[in-house]
């Protein structure tokens, strides 16, 4: 190689190369820890109710009538219209907010067909038996009641209840559990997250920290949850069902 070629490779290198490993950084000096341990709430919001928050709003008509929630009424109280009855459910006895206590996996005890909506945000992670829990899902909405379900998939686990995580589902997986209950052309599901959004949710970045131009794409790789909207089916009248949406 001449001299002048060996030249033009090695300011290429220093052109190309330099500012990639200068981007990342040696493996030492990587971060070893996150920037907050609880998603980000000692900073600002968390990334993740970006995404939740939308998905709710968007299907902000279903809220209404008979509303089951878990651990509190967040997204009855903000987003609900005509909303008739507001109920809480929590496995954890010692939460003030729960009318009903109850593991929704053998949850028996909540009667057939009560609820136009249950707000199932980010638990059926903790359960370990998932069709179970789907199961009674679908058995305590009213026909032509809808689930709004969601669950993480790039996420770390949570600082207080690791012990009882169980489970990182993906779009598949959770399309065939709810489809499994509720008949596949009854459920929606869509992923949320990218690679960047995943990088800033794992460090504990908070929503106000990070560029919001940066959430919008939607990778099918880097998967940061899922969220899904599944309508209870009607009984077979041999009418129109127009009514359905
Ligand atoms: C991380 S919180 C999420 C709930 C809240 N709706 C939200 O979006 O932030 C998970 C909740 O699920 C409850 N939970 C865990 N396992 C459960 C089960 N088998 N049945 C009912 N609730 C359960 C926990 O006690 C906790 O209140």
């Amino acid at each position: 190689m001449s001299k002048a070629i060996t030249r033009r490779v090695k300011r290429q290198l220093k052109r190309v190369v330099q500012p990639a490993v200068r981007r990342l950084g040696p493996a030492s000096e990587l971060p070893t820890e996150p920037l907050s341990t609880r998603w980000g709430t000692d900073r600002g919001t968390p990334i993740d109710q970006h995404y939740l928050r939308r998905f709710m709003e968007r299907h902000r008509a279903d809220i209404t009538g008979a509303v089951l929630e878990i651990k509190d009424r967040r997204y009855t109280a903000s987003l609900g219209r005509d909303v008739a009855r507001a109920d809480v459910l929590d496995i954890d006895a010692s939460n003030s907010k729960a009318n009903i206590i109850a593991d929704l996996a053998a949850a028996d005890g909540v009667p057939p067909d009560s609820y136009d909506c249950f707000v199932l945000t980010e638990t059926l992670q903790y359960i370990y038996d998932l069709e179970a829990a789907i199961s009674h899902a679908h058995r305590i909405l009213k026909p032509g009641g809808v689930l709004l379900a969601t669950v993480p998939c790039v996420s770390p686990l949570d600082q207080e209840l690791r012990e009882a995580e169980c489970w990182r589902l993906t779009r598949n997986s959770f399309a065939r559990l709810l489809g499994d209950a509720f008949g596949d052309g009854a459920v929606e599901v869509e992923t949320y997250g990218n690679y960047a959004s995943c990088t800033a949710w794992l460090t504990g970045m908070a929503l106000e920290e990070f560029d919001a131009d940066l959430l919008e794409e939607v990778s099918e790789v880097y998967v940061q949850g899922i969220c899904a909207r599944a309508r209870k089916a009607l009984p077979e009248t041999g009418g129109s069902r127009a009514d359905e949406r």
